[in-house]
């Protein structure tokens, strides 16, 4: 396995590939990989001949008091990680790389971007956005994969590639859980064991939504009621937002009819953790 520093070597790279005939998987990753990386990586080297694992800590999508100095980072491990799952190269960028000096074009979506966590990061999708039409540029990957705990990120890469016809198969994959039930997150390595206890109320919350659901509750205030109503019981735990949307236009529901997404925020101290789940029938 490869690791590139610059996107001419990965260009290079991957006209070879293309050479030879082979299809390519792209990975976009920020890195400190966990087995929800691993899943994405497992399933691209399963359905591509060729697998493509890129770590960037991508500034563009932190805002100003965002924890972009903290975020973990670890290239030997993930580098470790990618070559044990089969991945042939891993991309591994410096920010002067991907944004040079006079860096200024942006793709900005005006739908799917403003609520659930676009309230409370505004510029952090266009940041994504704009990595992602970057990454698919360099790497013009045949499939693309991403997991479905960042749900709306999800919906807004599929949005772009077919408003900006990238031509890329967008495959999402299932949240990867920890044993007790806390979805993997490289988020997760912030936790206290105090709050690592505490951040369980997430994932307890929805399957209480989920449970109501199962048993014909259509109401989403009452959905949305229940489940706040557990995450208030946790001390360490203030809402961010907990919410009910169609799972295509990710606009709030009042009644509970076609595909929902069902998704929450919450601070665990300081830490700011998601977690979703999606009824689709
Ligand atoms: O999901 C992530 O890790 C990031 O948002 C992504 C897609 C790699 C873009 O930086």
């Amino acid at each position: 396995m490869k690791i590139a520093e610059t996107i001419r070597e990965v260009r290079e790279q991957v006209k070879k590939w293309r050479q030879e005939g082979l299809s390519v998987g792209l990975v976009p990753t920020m890195g400190y990989l966990h087995e929800g990386h691993k899943s994405l990586i497992d399933r691209a080297v399963q359905e591509n001949d060729r697998v493509v694992v890129s770590v960037f800590v991508n500034p563009m999508q932190f805002g100003p008091k965002e924890d972009l100095a903290s975020y973990p980072r670890d290239l030997k491990r993930d580098a470790a990680i990618c070559e044990e799952a089969g991945a042939a190269l891993v991309f591994h960028p410096e920010p002067e790389e991907m944004y040079h000096d006079d860096f200024s074009s942006y793709v900005d979506m005006n739908t799917l971007t403003g609520g659930l966590c676009g309230k409370s990061r505004p510029i952090h999708f266009r940041g994504v956005c704009t990595v992602v039409a970057k990454l698919f540029h360099i790497v013009t990957p045949d499939r693309a994969y991403f997991g479905q705990k960042d749900a709306q990120q999800l919906a807004v890469i599929r949005h772009m590639v077919n408003d900006l016809n990238f031509g890329i198969e967008i495959v999402g994959c299932p949240i990867i859980r920890e044993k007790d039930g806390l979805a993997k997150s490289s988020r997760n390595t912030y936790l206290d064991a105090q709050e690592r206890q505490a951040a369980l109320v997430l994932s307890r919350a929805l399957k209480e939504g989920r449970r109501r659901m199962d048993e014909g509750e259509t109401d989403a205030g009452n959905i949305i009621q229940a489940i706040t109503e557990i995450i208030e019981s946790e001390p360490l735990a203030k809402i961010d937002y907990v919410e009910v949307v169609d799972w295509n236009t990710l606009e709030p529901v009042s009644e509970i009819q076609d595909a929902v997404l069902v998704a929450i925020a919450v601070y665990i101290g300081k830490t700011r953790l998601i977690d979703n789940f999606i009824v689709s029938e």
